[in-house]
């Protein structure tokens, strides 16, 4: 009879959780050594703690001392000096692109659980009129910079080990969208168990536990373990331009962003959108004894959310859209294990599947347990330079996450279509519209041939204007 190791014994029984070694004896040798393997990967101390402070009591969501609105980079702006900033930012960020120095880094190991969708968000086919994937969107925009700048841009995705397998095969089925796979690299973000609200630990199987991926916060420590940022440092990257998988407007290389991420020193810079409301459910740029955070727009108080200034504006008024642009230093350091940084763990109230007593699958309808996942924007404060820059939302954020209403696959659809078809009349072409000013006609513009305004501009020549009611693809 195969049985689990004394030393996996003891620390269940030590922190309650015997209740793992129940179906043991009934395993084959196969799954009682993958099972050990699971639970010898758990840091079981820590994870005692987080229970406690997470699961059976509410954890502290106290937001910190003295927060004030976080200065930003207004953009446009009509300053003269910091126009001039601007110009010689864009020049900068150009420079350093065009150099090899900045790298892509995509976070796609979430489990889109509100799309429901049966795979990888990065496989949904999202593009308005071609139907792409954005793993494929992303992939043409790629292969449109590296065309722009005369450069191969290496671009990190962060799966989990859920969707690892999955995203991999899309990319290897479809030959890597036409990007030199050498330049394409994935990692694996670490995964933590689900609790019930008693405390224990849940099974997905006999002999599995029911993890889930630890949250974006997970790609510190998960880009430091694969060596990657050694890679890159070796190749002389120095910046790495960050955004999420679901967000297919994303300006993925952002040459005044890059510019003055870079030209102030800053180690982690992010972009802000003015939010249109003040709850809207975007999360706060605040600054704190001389450091910026980011504070949850369910952890903002409601008396500050609403403060206004004198013109009537709120303010706080920064949201952000999670978009990045790191130093690599920066990442280097935070992910040492010689000094290890703890982000700090924010607790999901959700719907997990598991294995009872008796071995049966239940699938509950109402939340029964916690997840718990750090947030890459919990390293703000640890930077001591940042900056942020203002984005005008309809050219940053489609972000998709529901299957259609706010933040969809519907919204993200028009958000793109409307923002080609901009690109377009900017371009000095007709673009049908309904009295209202809405679009009547469904464009989108290949990311690869028209990476940006400019390119439409100077390739309007070949373009026929779509026609009302058209749904067109201009490849
Ligand atoms: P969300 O928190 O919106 O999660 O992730 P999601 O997976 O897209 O959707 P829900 O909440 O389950 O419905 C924002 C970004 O962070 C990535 C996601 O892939 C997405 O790009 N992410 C999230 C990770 O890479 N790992 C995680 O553990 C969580």
């Amino acid at each position: 009879m195969a049985v689990l190791s004394e030393k996996i014994e003891k620390i269940l029984r030590r922190h309650g959780q015997e209740h793992l070694l129940h179906f043991a004896e009934a395993l084959s040798g196969a799954e009682l050594a993958g099972f050990e393997r699971q639970l010898s990967e758990i840091e079981w101390e820590e994870l005692s703690s987080l229970i406690d402070s997470h699961v059976k009591s509410r954890p502290d969501r106290s937001i910190p001392a003295d927060i004030s609105p976080a200065p930003y980079y207004p953009l446009p702006t009509s300053d003269p000096a910091l126009k001039e900033k601007y110009s010689s930012a864009m020049d900068v960020g150009a420079k350093l692109i065009r150099d090899g120095r900045v790298a892509l880094l995509t976070v796609a190991g979430g489990q889109g659980t509100r799309l429901g969708f049966d795979g990888p968000k990065g496989t949904y086919p999202i593009s308005p009129a071609g139907g792409k994937s954005f793993f494929q969107y992303f992939s043409e925009k790629i292969r449109g910079a590296n065309r722009k700048y005369g450069i191969a841009l290496d671009w990190l995705i962060m799966t989990s080990p859920v969707n690892r397998g999955a995203t991999l095969g899309f990319f290897e089925a479809n030959n890597y969208f036409g990007l030199d796979r050498r330049n394409v690299h994935f990692f694996v973000q670490g995964t933590m168990p689900a609790i019930s609200y008693d405390g224990r630990v849940l099974m997905e199987s006999k002999s599995s536990l029911a993890l889930s991926p630890n949250g974006h916060g997970g790609t510190i420590r998960a880009l430091h373990d694969s060596g990657l940022l050694r890679m890159l440092e070796n190749k002389g990257v120095e910046v790495i331009s960050y955004f999420q998988i679901d967000n297919l407007i994303v300006p993925i290389l952002d040459t005044l962003f890059i510019g003055l991420h870079h030209m102030d020193g800053s180690q982690v810079s992010s972009r802000m959108l003015a939010k249109t409301g003040p709850f809207e459910k975007l999360g706060n740029f605040c600054m704190s004894e001389g450091r910026l955070h980011i504070v949850e727009y369910s952890d903002m108080p409601e008396d500050l959310a609403l403060q206004r200034d004198r013109d009537g504006r709120l303010l706080f008024i920064s949201g952000s859209p999670a978009i990045h642009v790191f130093s690599l230093d920066f990442l280097d350091r935070l992910g040492d294990p010689a000094s290890p940084v703890r982000l700090p763990w924010h607790r999901a109230d959700k719907k997990v599947a598991f294995v009872d007593g008796s071995g049966r699958l239940v699938k509950p309808e109402k939340p029964n347990a916690v997840k718990l996942e750090t947030f890459i924007f919990d390293c703000l404060p640890l930077a001591e330079k940042t900056i942020i820059l203002e984005g005008m939302r309809d050219e940053q954020f489609s972000p998709t996450k529901n299957p259609d209403g706010v933040d969809s696959v519907e919204s993200a659809r028009r958000m793109l279509s409307e923002r080609d078809a901009r690109w377009l009349e900017a371009a000095g072409i007709e673009v049908p519209r309904s009295p209202d000013g809405s679009l009547d006609c469904v464009v989108e513009l290949s990311p690869m041939k028209y990476y940006d305004a400019e390119d439409v501009s100077m390739l309007k020549g070949q373009i026929t204007p779509p026609r009302s009611g058209e749904k067109r693809l201009y490849s």
